[in-house]
């Protein structure tokens, strides 16, 4: 049977889509061009070239100042996941689409039940990567001190990891049902049947 995305389906599709890609692209910012500790490293050696004295603490802090104003766009994509969040549940609650887990357990045949199981899993490492970066940034005003929540940190960074293995199976499910059948999924997905 072919499937039907309708604009709301499409436009919940892609909220969440593009702001999980954002998400993960400030992550990769994070990690490379504008790592505090590389940057560090790098403001310290020029200023001793041009005989300037510097202290970590103060290349330090400077690091840390450039990559802040890019670092906002993660708390920017997270409120747009926010909204992906929300639509998705007012369809369910308006029956216009299920919780991924009730797809996977009504799904009959195999290839149904793997491509529910990967959006199961996907869905489930995003509301975790939400549930856990919301108590991140509201910690101070929940009550909590820094080093309470050291584990919640490492959990949102090691769930990170679910993230990139299910969009990446689920790339790779999308494009072989659009090489391998008659049905264009991807322009249906970005501009309706
Ligand atoms: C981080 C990026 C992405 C995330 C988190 C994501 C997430 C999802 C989820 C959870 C579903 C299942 C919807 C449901 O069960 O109701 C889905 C379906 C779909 N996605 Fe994505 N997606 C992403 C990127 C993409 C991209 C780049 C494409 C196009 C190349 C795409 C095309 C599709 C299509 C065609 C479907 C429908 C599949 C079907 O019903 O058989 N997605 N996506
Ligand atoms: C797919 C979604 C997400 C991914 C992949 C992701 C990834 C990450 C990673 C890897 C870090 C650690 C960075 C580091 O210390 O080097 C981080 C930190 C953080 N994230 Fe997320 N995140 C996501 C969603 C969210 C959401 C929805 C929020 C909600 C506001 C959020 C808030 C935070 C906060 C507050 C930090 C701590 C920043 C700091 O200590 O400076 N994240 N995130």
């Amino acid at each position: 049977m072919q499937k039907q995305f309708t604009p709301l389906y499409r436009i919940w599709h892609w909220t969440m889509a593009l702001s999980v890609i954002g998400l993960l692209a400030t992550v990769a910012l994070r990690k490379s061009f504008l790592s505090w500790r590389t940057n560090t490293e790098i403001i310290m050696t020029k200023f001793q070239d041009a005989g300037v004295e510097v202290t970590h603490e103060l290349a330090k802090a400077t690091a840390k100042a450039i990559r802040s104003g890019m670092w906002e766009w993660h708390y920017i994509f997270a409120i747009f996941l926010g909204i992906s969040i929300a639509i998705r549940i007012y369809m369910m609650l308006t029956k216009q689409a299920k919780l991924p887990i009730v797809n996977f357990f009504q799904a009959s045949i195999f290839e149904k039940k793997m491509q529910t199981g990967v959006y199961t899993l996907l869905c489930f490492f995003i509301m975790m990567m939400a549930l856990s970066g919301g108590f991140l940034y509201f910690y101070e005003a929940l009550g909590f001190t820094k080093d309470s929540i050291h584990w919640v940190k490492e959990t949102h960074e090691l769930m990170m990891w679910g993230v990139i293995v299910f969009v990446g199976l689920h790339l790779v499910g999308v494009l072989k049902h659009e090489l391998t059948t008659k049905e264009p999924i991807i322009s249906k997905m970005i501009h309706g049947d």
